[in-house]
């Protein structure tokens, strides 16, 4: 039975979307466990590319895509999804199946995250907008409404209306906004309820069986472990758990059905929205590396932040997750640089230096990075076929997070195709271990 969890090691966006999909050749299944349309998973496919939000990136690649109930769905954004996809010629039909215990979004959410960004001004979070924390502070106030609710149009106005009768004081007195009307919202669902109907499925046991039937089931984390509620730099986090035991719980199996970790990282940091970030690049450089990376956020267009590789943070993510091998993405971008540093520790208070991640916030706000500086390879890496021929300088680059970290770099990324992934010993044994 065997489950392999991909999760984003890094604050997200580190090309989950690309190595899953690259994996799903070799699956049968592919699962996601927590978030929402706040993930924006970008994959070339024959020289399209397709932008993915709730939906797994397994639908790429013909598989099985389950929508697992950890996860918070925007019905509108799911049925535009679907539609877009089979318009393409992606088929969904019978492939995709959405737990009916995942919560919904709700208008007001959005409406919410979007008022309550505004009031906060300078301290605000910089979310994604797409009312993420709102839907799952109602779901642990048991205030939520779930997927299955659909399914009943009576029970669904009578939620709605409890509901909103509550949101809209909100709107109005605490945040200034417009209430919305009870109507228009019962319409709304009501028109994508009977397209989404057929995809409302009991999930936890449709991946339970696969697995007991020895179907190999991939499991897509979405955002990133410094952005996980619980472990993550909290409050500039997302509301759910990206790390990769959320996998069990997200979708509703045992943790021993968990055999092995992929983590994601890109060979630089990017992150979106405000926090810390020690090993943020100063000046020029930045910029270079975000016109390289192209380092704009999939959902919302935001520039993101660049910074050298952190292995602290990274080392961080390994424990967090249980690693059992890492895909180190985009290493063509440092190909502009003569000269990498690589963060190795931090200086903090005190003047003491901690290869660990800080448990106390103060100590992380204060990080100041100690670097190794690494000698640059300066040539594309566009026609490299194996980790082999890559030029050595980026060889030793790979080696040396291998030693620092203790875990294997299983696969490297050379560029935005499917293609230009680089394996240790074949796909399909990173895939199947
Ligand atoms: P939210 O998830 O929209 O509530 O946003 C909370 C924080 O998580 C913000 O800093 C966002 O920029 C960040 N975030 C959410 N989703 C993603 C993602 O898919 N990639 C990168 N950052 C994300």
């Amino acid at each position: 039975m065997p489950g392999t969890v991909i999760v984003g090691a890094q604050w997200g966006d580190e090309g989950k979307g690309k190595i899953v999909d690259l994996l799903a050749q070799h699956a049968d299944l592919v699962c996601r466990y927590q978030g929402g349309p706040n993930a924006g998973h970008t994959i070339i496919v024959g020289g399209e590319t397709f932008k993915l939000r709730n939906m797994p990136s397994g639908i790429l690649a013909g598989k099985e895509s389950v929508i697992g109930a950890g996860c918070v769905v925007d019905p509108e954004v799911l049925v535009q999804e679907l539609d877009d996809l089979e318009a393409r010629g992606v088929a969904t039909e019978g492939l995709v199946h959405v737990s009916g215990n995942a919560h919904l979004i709700m208008p007001w959410h959005v409406a919410i995250d979007q008022a309550s960004e505004r009031r906060l001004g300078k301290l605000q979070i910089g979310t994604t907008r797409r009312g993420i924390g709102p839907a799952y502070a109602d779901k642990a106030a048991r205030l939520g409404i779930r997927v299955q609710d659909l399914l009943d149009e009576k029970i669904l106005r009578q939620k709605l209306e409890t509901a909103l009768a509550e949101k809209n004081v909100w709107l109005e007195r605490v945040y200034g906004a417009e209430p919305l009307e009870l109507d228009d919202v019962v319409r709304r669902l009501d028109r994508v309820a009977p397209r989404l109907a057929p995809f409302i499925a009991d999930t936890s046991l449709l991946v339970d069986t696969a697995l007991r039937d020895g179907r190999y089931v991939l499991f897509e984390g979405a955002q990133g472990t410094l952005l996980d509620l619980d472990h993550g730099t909290y409050p500039f986090v997302t509301s759910s758990n990206p790390v990769a035991s959320q996998a069990a719980t997200g979708t509703g199996i045992g943790p021993n059905r968990l055999d092995a970790v992929i983590g994601v990282a890109k060979a630089y940091v990017t992150r979106v929205g405000e926090g810390p970030f020690p090993t943020e690049i100063e000046g020029a450089d930045q910029e270079r590396v975000r016109e390289l990376g192209g380092e704009f956020g999939t959902v919302t267009g935001r520039e993101r932040r660049c910074g050298w590789l952190d292995l602290v943070a990274l080392r961080y993510a390994v424990r967090l997750n249980g690693i059992t091998s890492l895909a180190l993405t985009k290493l063509d971008v440092l190909s502009a640089f003569d000269e990498l540093p690589v963060c190795v520790a931090y200086r903090i208070r005190g003047g003491e230096t901690t290869p660990d991640f800080p448990a106390h916030q103060s100590d992380f706000h204060h990080a100041l990075p100690v670097y190794e500086t690494l000698e640059g390879w300066s040539v594309p890496l566009g026609g490299v076929t194996s980790l082999d021929e890559l030029p050595s300088a980026a060889r030793r680059y790979v080696g040396f997070v291998e030693t620092q970290l203790d875990v294997e770099v299983s696969l490297v990324g050379t560029g935005a195709e499917r293609e230009a992934v680089l394996a240790s010993r074949g796909v399909a044994a990173v895939a199947r271990p």
